[in-house]
């Protein structure tokens, strides 16, 4: 077992080392950014009344994700190894419980969860590369687009097809390891997808009045409009979108060159990430106004919208495509990182070659995969408190697991590993490290603690 071993943590992985603090921060935006801020976000903003949800969503960015996702880095940086063998280390260090290597655990579990919906997803927008690039969306109306949507997901063959090719291409790059695979396939992708986004905004702008509606259904907080359960949504997804909770940034930071700044380049993660999603939002709202489309449509919104409006604009077909592809860009760049922890754990710990120990994640995670599918047709009507299965899992992993292990992970960091230890790695200014530190002890955990309580009625 190469994995367990004691002693004083290495200054580099076994696996390899990102080539610059610029090439980690883009593959830590690219873990970040992805169906979460383009899908998920502008979906559950719609389903959860808008302004007071988003702001809620963005407190929890400041206050809970932020100082997370710095001792995530961390105690990847300092444990260099996959998240499982890294916690046993430092558990070891501190002289702690060796149970905390089960935060590990539960990280894969919730990897191989995550990726098995998200990958069907991401199929989704796979097969629409396609029908763009077929002229599909050319003048179709909302009715016509919500009809080519529901075909797709009203067909098990179809969505299993798009959800095999994409768990192939996970593990294609995967396979290849940090540099060779990792690092190229974000070098591009990432500035290419903010600038269409940029485009798709500037297009709602010429909406008029349905832009500023969008802009105030985003902004304007009305609090009656928020449940209890909207604010463990917004929580959840907090830790969603910046990857946080499972050890994908973990491991990426086991990566990381020693002397590249943690703050600053959490900062530009968090930014980057938080922009995206807003952008998107102020992409997608004012068209569902101006087509007087729902935006409580739940998870086929953009996928019903924003066709809509590529099939009205000049250069339509080339934007659409374009579009849809930077999307699957985005959940691959993410995709490979929810799957990333168990890889090099089996390459630590069973001594598998990459490609071997891809195969094998990516098998169980197509099988998973499988139920997702389903749920979306043949067994659409198997539900379990009124959520199918691709609902209970997005539920279970985005909501109670990622936050549960975000917690963990800040008491951990906070309270178990050496002071001194932190100090050295954040290496920051005195006033900057107490205020992370005062976030990590106690703003971080009791935020997540108190959103749980009231979300199962303790505090009404
Ligand atoms: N953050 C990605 C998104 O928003 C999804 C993702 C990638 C993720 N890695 C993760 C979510 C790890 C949770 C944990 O699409």
């Amino acid at each position: 077992m190469v994995g367990g071993s004691m002693g004083a943590a290495k200054q580099t992985s076994i696996h390899g080392q990102w080539s610059s603090k610029w090439v980690f921060v883009l593959a830590a935006t690219g873990s970040a950014v992805g169906l979460g801020n383009i899908w998920k976000f502008p979906y559950i903003t719609g389903e959860n009344g808008g302004g007071a949800f988003v702001l809620v969503y963005l407190l929890c960015i400041v206050a809970i994700g932020l100082p997370i996702m710095m001792a995530e880095i961390m105690l990847g940086r300092h444990g260099r190894q996959s998240p499982i063998n890294t916690m046993r280390l430092l558990a070891e260090k501190a002289k702690a419980h060796p149970a905390w290597q089960y935060l590990g655990w539960m990280g894969v579990l919730a990897g191989f969860l995550i990726l098995s919906y998200y990958s069907v997803i991401a199929g989704w927008a796979l097969s629409y590369v396609m029908k763009s690039i077929s002229g599909a969306f050319v003048a179709a109306s909302a009715a016509d687009v919500e009809d080519i949507f529901s075909q797709l997901t009203g067909s098990p063959v179809k969505l299993l097809f798009w959800h095999s090719l994409f768990i192939l291409m996970t593990m294609a790059v995967v396979a290849r390891g940090v540099r060779g695979g990792l690092e190229k396939a974000v070098r591009f992708l990432m500035p290419a997808l903010f600038a269409i986004l940029l485009v798709l905004v500037g297009y709602a702008m010429t909406t008029g009045e349905y832009f500023f509606q969008g802009i105030t259904f985003l902004f304007a907080p009305d609090f009656s409009r928020l449940t209890g359960a909207g604010v463990l949504i917004a929580m959840g997804h907090a830790f969603f979108t910046l990857s946080l909770g499972m050890g994908a940034i973990m491991v990426y930071g086991s990566y990381m060159p020693q002397n590249a700044s943690i703050t600053a380049t959490s900062l530009a993660i968090v930014g980057a990430d938080t922009v995206v999603a807003l952008l998107a939002g102020m992409a997608i709202f004012p068209i569902v106004f101006a087509n007087g489309l729902a935006p409580g449509a739940g998870p086929g919104l953009i996928f019903q919208t924003l066709p809509v409006a590529f099939g009205q604009m000049p250069g339509g077909i080339f934007f659409a495509s374009l579009f849809f592809l930077l999307l699957v860009f985005a959940a691959w760049t993410s995709a490979i990182s929810l799957i990333e922890p168990a890889v090099a754990w089996l390459v630590e710990n069973h001594g598998m070659s990459r490609l071997r120990a891809s195969v094998w994640a990516g098998l169980v995670t197509w099988l998973v995969g499988l139920g997702t599918v389903f749920s979306f047709n043949l067994a659409s009507d198997w539900t379990l408190f009124g959520k199918t299965f691709f609902d209970l899992l997005d539920f279970l992993t985005a909501n109670i697991m990622l936050p549960l292990g975000g917690l963990l992970i800040a008491v951990f960091c906070g309270w178990v590993f050496f002071a001194g230890e932190s100090v050295a790695e954040l290496a920051t200014r005195p006033w900057l490290y107490s205020s992370w530190r005062f976030l990590l002890r106690y703003i971080s955990p009791a935020a997540v603690v108190v959103v749980f309580l009231q979300a199962i009625g303790v505090l009404g």
